[in-house]
């Protein structure tokens, strides 16, 4: 394939994805493609292209993208990382319950001495969560600690990606045994029921706290604002330029509650700054809280139900 030839994909995955494919991943590409032309009975990468073109043809798009993203993934990828984010979330509760102690109503009393649990308070957006095992340790964690909490909070855990096929996977919450061995034995032993002889799935307990979404990062900005207290997106920015990387973590910014939690990979935007985040002292991870303000926490406040 001639540079100019190739220049047209790179610019049609970027344009449609916000991927980036370096001439380092030509070999990659052309692989991916041959494999697709073979499978449609086309005779050439011109007619595929044009083929992806064509408005009859929206099924093949989600297909490529498959293909050409990377989904490797595993429970408890970053260890420390996900101990960072319970140690937030427990923050989150002490003060709730704090509030709620000092309140003055009565009834606000009853409810706490009732072990009522605590209303929507901490939601979690799984970013690029590939087949779901992100979503699955995120939410396994929250639930041991609202378990453990003298008072159960609601929480919800939301994955979103942009391939179909993960999506399908993570949505089963199905898993082979040997992967699900790099979770700690307490929480497998408790969140995981045996399904046959090769197989374990996730229980109904985490089942319902979480939920899976199809969506692009490159159309961040057309989407709508929801927000969350924890943003947690490891291994997916390297995979955009400089600037589109910057882009989409301002759109994270707006989607964090005000003292929200922005959780990276490490070295994946080292240099990155931005007016409302202060990063985390943290010898291991590359994370930032969302600066407290006034307009941040009316945006909170409405944000939540
Ligand atoms: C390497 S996996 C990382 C999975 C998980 N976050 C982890 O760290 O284990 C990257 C995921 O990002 C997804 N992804 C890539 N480009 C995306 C885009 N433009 N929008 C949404 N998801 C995307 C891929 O489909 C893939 O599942």
């Amino acid at each position: 394939m001639p540079e100019s030839e190739f220049a047209l994909w790179q610019r049609l995955i970027e344009d449609r994805t916000g991927l980036w494919l370096p001439e380092n991943r030509k070999t990659f590409l052309l692989s991916k493609l041959v494999n697709r032309i073979r499978i449609k009975g086309m005779g050439s990468y011109g007619e595929y292209f044009a083929s992806l073109m064509n408005s009859g043809e929206e099924a093949e798009w989600p297909t490529l993208v498959d293909l050409l993203t990377v989904h490797e993934t595993r429970f408890f990828r970053d260890a420390d990382a996900m101990k960072l984010v319970q140690d937030f979330a427990k923050d989150i509760i002490q003060n709730e319950i704090k509030q709620r102690k000092t309140a003055r109503s009565d009834t606000v009393r009853e409810l706490l001495a009732k072990r009522e649990p605590l209303t929507n308070l901490i939601q979690v957006w799984s970013v690029g969560c590939s087949t779901g095992e992100e979503v699955y340790s995120l939410a396994m964690q929250l639930q041991t600690l609202s378990n453990a909490n003298e008072s159960p909070f609601y929480f919800g855990v939301t994955g979103t990606d942009i391939s179909y096929p993960s999506l399908a996977i993570a949505k089963k919450g199905r898993f082979k045994r040997s992967r699900i061995q790099q979770i700690p034995a307490n929480l497998r032993a408790q969140y995981f029921v045996s399904d046959d002889a090769e197989y374990s799935r996730i229980s109904d307990e985490i089942k319902d706290r979480v939920c899976f979404v199809q969506g692009n990062l490159g159309e961040l900005e057309q989407s709508p604002v929801q927000l969350y207290n924890i943003v947690y997106c490891q291994n997916v920015l390297i995979y955009f330029q400089p600037q589109r990387k910057k882009e989409i973590l301002d759109q994270l910014v707006r989607r964090l509650t005000s003292g929200g939690l922005l959780v990276l990979a490490p070295g994946e935007a080292m240099n990155w700054k931005h007016d409302e985040m202060q990063k985390v002292p943290h010898p291991t991870c590359l994370a930032f809280k969302k600066c407290k303000s006034e307009s941040n926490n009316l945006r909170s406040n409405y944000g939540r139900k």
